[in-house]
């Protein structure tokens, strides 16, 4: 029966994924399979979308213990509980599988994992080996180069390589030997070439120049802490003598006005001859801001007003003095 014999094959062929799909714990596996794709991203041997499993050293697929993140898709509270972060000198590995004791130096660490070595901030994972990144000018070195597949926007598959070195912050790796980092404008390829530790390029190796990264903190040079502070000291002497040019004119006006209030008592007092007891109403008249201050009648016609009001003792209707 041939037929059914092909049918089973067939049927077994195409469940096949459903069983590579599905892991269960304690599942056969490789650990020597679990690898880095060519985006750089962790594949380990018992992949499935729960993510949850971890090819173990006994060769079973066990479940995860630690994370390096604080989201994982899929992982299911009820089957097993969230793994944990891992500290007090320990370190999550790739696979998640537990939490193991920081490198020393010399050590394996895994690809680009640094924080798996001990030293802190100047540790670097090298090729491979937790070495200090703190080679001096002159001093040798060794470089990294890590190749990788990206998307470009256009849905382009490209490559890239990355490249890091172990020397001294603001040197850079060159033929063995550690030299000092490009200036900045300079052409570079690398973050790792220039002295600000940033090569604007297309981030994956291509020609750029050495700048400022974005984010670093900016230094105001002195110049325009000297702008700024003669910039305030230039408006504050401006609206200083603005103030002071007001005060000189509302002064020169209010002098005009005294100097007329007695030019025009003068004149007043002239003209009445010899009723100066009588003065002091002409001055209270005078006195009163409103019947000349603000008027555009010639001091001689404002005098023969106040005489004929004067000459006119109790006829003088409040109304018409204050409406002038
Ligand atoms: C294999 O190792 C994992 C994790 O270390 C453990 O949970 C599991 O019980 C082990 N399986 C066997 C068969 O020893
Ligand atoms: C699972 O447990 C973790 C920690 O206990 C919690 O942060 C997370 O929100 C839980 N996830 C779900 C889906 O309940
Ligand atoms: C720097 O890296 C090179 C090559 O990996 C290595 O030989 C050297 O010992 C490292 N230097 C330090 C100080 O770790």
């Amino acid at each position: 029966m041939p037929n059914i014999k092909h049918l089973l094959i067939a049927a077994i062929v195409l469940a096949c994924p459903l069983f590579i799909l599905a892991v269960n714990f304690g599942d056969p596996c490789d650990p020597t399979t679990s690898h880095l794709n060519a985006y750089l991203t962790y594949i380990d041997a018992c992949d499935d979308p729960t993510g949850m499993y971890a090819c173990a050293q006994n060769s079973t697929c066990a479940f995860k213990t630690c994370v390096n993140t604080n989201y994982l898709k899929g992982w299911s509270n009820s089957t097993y509980k969230f793994p944990s972060r891992c500290m007090d000198q320990t370190y999550c590995p790739d696979n998640g599988l537990q939490c193991t004791p920081l490198v020393a130096q010399g050590g394996r660490c895994e690809l680009d994992r640094d924080d798996e070595c001990v030293g802190g901030a100047s540790a670097i994972c090298l090729n491979y080996v937790c070495v200090i990144k703190g080679v001096p000018i002159g001093g040798f070195c060794g470089v990294e180069s890590t190749q990788f597949t990206y998307s470009e926007q256009t849905g382009e598959e490209m490559t890239g390589t990355f490249q890091r070195d172990n020397c001294t912050v603001g040197a850079y790796c060159n033929s063995g030997l550690c030299v000092q980092g490009l200036a900045n404008g300079e052409q570079c390829t690398q973050d790792r070439e220039c002295f600000s530790n940033s090569c604007f390029n297309n981030g994956a190796g291509g020609v750029g120049y050495c700048g400022i990264p974005p984010d670093s903190f900016k230094e105001v040079p002195m110049s325009t802490w000297v702008a700024i502070g003669v910039s305030i000291l230039v408006f504050m002497i401006i609206v200083l003598v603005a103030l002071w040019l007001l005060h000189r004119y509302q002064s020169r006006k209010e002098h005009e006005k005294v100097k007329r209030f007695f030019d025009m008592q003068e004149q007043l007092r002239q003209q009445s001859g010899r009723d100066t007891p009588d003065m002091t109403e002409g001055a209270i008249l005078l006195g009163t801001p409103r019947l000349y201050a603000h008027s555009n009648k010639s001091d001689s016609s404002i005098i023969s007003d106040i005489r004929n009001r004067m000459s006119l003792p109790g006829t003088r209707p409040q109304s018409q003095m204050v409406n002038e």
